[in-house]
């Protein structure tokens, strides 16, 4: 089992955007949709695009270098089939955005 690490705080996520940081050298996206947060990988499979610069369209997180989506509760690509980014946990206490590493 991983370690739970805060990252930023709930109000750092604007609705329907990403937000990036970095946890023991990863990059990670965290999202927040309709009042949820997901955190994906911080790099797109494509092209090492910066997931956490990118935003939410209807339910997937876009890569903002040449627009890949992901399904924000899977990590799956459907853009192009075959590609993921990985799915981190994550959870929300006392303000604060936990994701398990
Ligand atoms: S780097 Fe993400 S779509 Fe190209």
């Amino acid at each position: 089992m991983g370690k739970f690490v805060a990252v930023c705080r709930v109000e750092q996520v604007a609705e329907g955007r990403g937000f990036p940081v970095e946890v023991d050298g990863l990059r990670v996206a965290i999202y927040r949709n309709r009042d949820r947060y997901f955190a994906l990988s911080g790099r797109c499979p494509h092209a090492n695009g910066p997931m956490g610069l990118g935003w939410v369209e209807d339910g997937e997180a876009v890569c903002p270098l040449h627009r890949w989506r992901f399904n924000l509760a899977t990590g799956r690509c459907t853009t192009v089939r075959g590609h993921a980014l990985h799915r981190y946990w994550c959870a929300v206490r006392e303000g604060q955005i936990w994701v398990e590493i």
